[in-house]
């Protein structure tokens, strides 16, 4: 794989020749294909899906339900009725733990969560907490430790499980550290009632993501990350979750049907799609699932570790740099794109501001942890970065820190 050739699809490197992008955890830049499907879209065949009987809704109707299939298959799911589109991440985050804490969580249940964890995937836990309590029920969120190299401590995780644990709430690769968990030993000692929801924005299209090999009951992720547009996400859920877990918000569409003042759900997966959808989106999303799979996400994986490897042995030899946890604590050769760290000293937010002038970009702060302890220059790559990016990162650092 040569990463010039890949840079050489995306529109936004031929516009900006000279910036060097490492925030990829933020968002993605977009590759021609996904840029054209959205503005192909909305030129020529913008309609409501599952509506209209007319030929224009039908083939709308039809390519969604392609990339329903698409996503399938690049999840590996069984069944295509597993799989439902949402407006992202967060969106997934709140439809499903809405849906548990209502319909699944009894007075009492603890749900295992980590605080280190991206906001989106914690915070709906804290709310639904306090609109519980409200109504009469008592849900315990029991927090995991993290070990330095970024991983939720198992031995801790395992030891918290208790004949109340109902849920597992566990992040793939984590959005600043960039560790792994290991979700499939996480499932190999989960009783079944227990429910394993993951958060895999940060895994998605930075190596391959196989829901039954990794044993999860529910995995959702967005679009953004993995070059779709924004405003999109996916959510997988197990189908024998389908008649314990119905949606809590509802409207428009196939999906549920009003019958002697009783709501019946049609269509599982179509009623969480109530309302229209962000369709351009949603086709966005299929581009962007056939531009990995040309390139292949093995290959993406290991383009990553490598890049991971050699930004943490240059970083190493900066003496001013103070590792937050990750890969620099790893005794193994991988990496999914991400090391974050400190400098004793500059602040890190005027070290991003300072970079940023010299245009290399990457994200500073505490990267919408839901309980951040310390601020971070995070360098986040994808398959477009190359060896070149890191050495002007760090001669850039290099410079600020002689100046
Ligand atoms: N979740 C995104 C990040 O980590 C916004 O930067």
């Amino acid at each position: 794989m040569n990463p010039h050739d890949i840079r050489s699809q995306f529109p936004f490197f031929s516009a900006h020749p000279d910036i060097v992008y490492l925030d990829n955890a933020a968002t993605t830049q977009k590759p021609n294909g996904v840029i054209d499907s959205i503005a192909n879209f909305y030129k020529t065949h913008n309609a409501n899906a599952g509506r209209g009987s007319y030929p224009l809704a039908r083939n709308l109707t039809n390519e969604i339900e392609h990339v329903r299939k698409q996503t399938q298959v690049f999840l590996n799911a069984k069944n295509v009725e597993e799989i439902f589109f949402t407006f992202g991440a967060t969106d997934s985050f709140n439809k499903i733990t809405s849906s548990i804490s209502f319909f699944y969580l009894e007075d009492g249940d603890e749900v295992l969560y980590c605080s280190q964890d991206h906001q989106s995937f914690v915070l709906p836990w804290i709310s639904m907490q306090q609109i519980l309590q409200q109504l009469g029920k008592t849900i315990h969120l029991i927090p995991l430790r993290v070990k330095k190299t970024g991983s939720i401590d198992r031995d801790d995780l395992y030891k918290k499980i208790t004949n109340k644990t109902k849920v597992v709430n566990i992040t793939h690769i984590h959005n600043m550290y960039g560790s792994d968990n290991d979700i499939r030993d996480i499932k190999n000692h989960l009783p079944n009632k227990v429910i394993l929801t993951v958060d895999a924005t940060q895994s998605i299209g930075h190596m391959p993501v196989d829901v039954q090999a990794l044993g999860c009951d529910i995995l959702s992720f967005s679009g953004h990350k993995m070059f779709a547009s924004q405003g999109v996400g996916v959510t997988y859920i197990e189908k024998r979750l389908h008649d314990i877990l119905p949606p809590v918000w509802i409207g428009g569409g196939d999906g549920a049907t009003l019958a002697d003042n009783t709501m019946h759900l049609n269509h599982y997966t179509r009623a969480f799609e109530s309302g229209t959808q962000h369709y351009a989106g949603i086709l966005s999303l299929g581009s962007a699932i056939s531009f990995l799979e040309s390139i292949g996400l093995e290959t993406i994986h290991r383009h990553l570790a490598f890049l991971t490897q050699e930004l943490v042995k240059r970083l190493r030899e900066i003496p001013d740099v103070e590792f937050a946890y990750g890969p620099a604590y790893w005794s193994c050769y991988d990496g999914y794109g991400i090391v974050s760290f400190r400098l004793r000293s500059l602040p890190s937010t005027e070290a991003g501001f300072l970079l940023g002038e010299q245009r290399i970009y990457v994200r500073t702060g505490t990267h919408c942890l839901a309980n951040p302890t310390e601020d971070t220059i995070r360098v986040s790559m994808h398959v477009y970065n190359t060896m070149e990016d890191i050495e002007r990162f760090v001669n850039a650092l290099n410079s600020l820190l002689s100046s």
